[in-house]
């Protein structure tokens, strides 16, 4: 099945009281579609929304370090504990160095956590794939929240992001995002053989994020 994530990012369209009613806005939406839909709302919001909503919830980043005496940050363990299916890894919003994105991947299969390790190009894609995460996730960062999609201002690079990564491990699924907004930027980027989208402001950020969504997986 086709995955559609959303990022929440830090949004305030996405934040408390927000984040729960388009958590479970998603959630009504899902049901009525052929696509995996997942969400990754901030970090606060996580409990409440795993509490209240029956979808996956990702966070939208993990530290690479386990629990122990490391101020402020948010181990692999913790995310476990509060139920969350998976992460965000190497966001470009929140990138991290290549020892600890293979920290992560590797601490989420032993957690059985679902790893999505973002990556902005066709080489750091390859790379990323031969650290066998569940999905690697193409977003070239000019594009991240500019309303123009990835596969139409890009696809060779959603294209050739796919032949890499599965070249190198046919296993790992390969998302493509930034500025996916449309239902026909989601067919494009199944077309060009993506496993689904990662997205954010074309729902979050939307008018009505309800109608936003239904837009984008078809339902309009
Ligand atoms: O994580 C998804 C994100 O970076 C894409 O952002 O706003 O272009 O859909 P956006």
């Amino acid at each position: 099945m086709k995955a559609v994530i959303i990022n929440f990012k830090a949004y305030g369209e996405g934040s408390g009281e927000r984040a729960l009613a388009l958590a479970k806005a998603v959630k009504e939406i899902s049901e009525k579609v052929d696509f995996y839909m997942a969400i990754a709302p901030n970090f606060l919001d996580i409990p409440e929304i795993v509490k209240s909503v029956d979808i996956d919830v990702f966070a939208q980043h993990a530290d690479a370090v386990s629990y122990g005496s490391h101020t402020g940050r948010i181990t692999p363990e913790m995310l476990k504990e509060k139920g969350v299916k998976g992460s965000l890894i190497n966001h470009s919003e929140r990138r991290l160095r290549l020892a600890d994105i293979d920290y992560l991947v590797s601490k989420f299969k032993e957690l059985g956590l679902t790893s999505v390790v973002c990556t902005n190009n066709v080489s750091t894609t390859r790379a990323a794939a031969a650290l066998s995460p569940d999905y690697v996730a193409i977003e070239p960062p000019e594009l991240i929240g500019s309303g123009i999609p990835v596969s139409k201002a890009e696809p060779e690079v959603v294209e050739n992001s796919v032949k890499a990564a599965k070249g190198i491990n046919p296993e790992v699924k390969v998302l493509c995002g930034a500025g996916i907004a449309t239902y026909e930027d989601v067919v494009a980027a199944i077309d060009l053989g993506a496993d689904g989208v990662l997205l954010a402001s074309g729902v979050v950020k939307a008018s009505d994020q309800k109608r936003a969504l239904e837009e984008l997986v078809g339902l309009r």
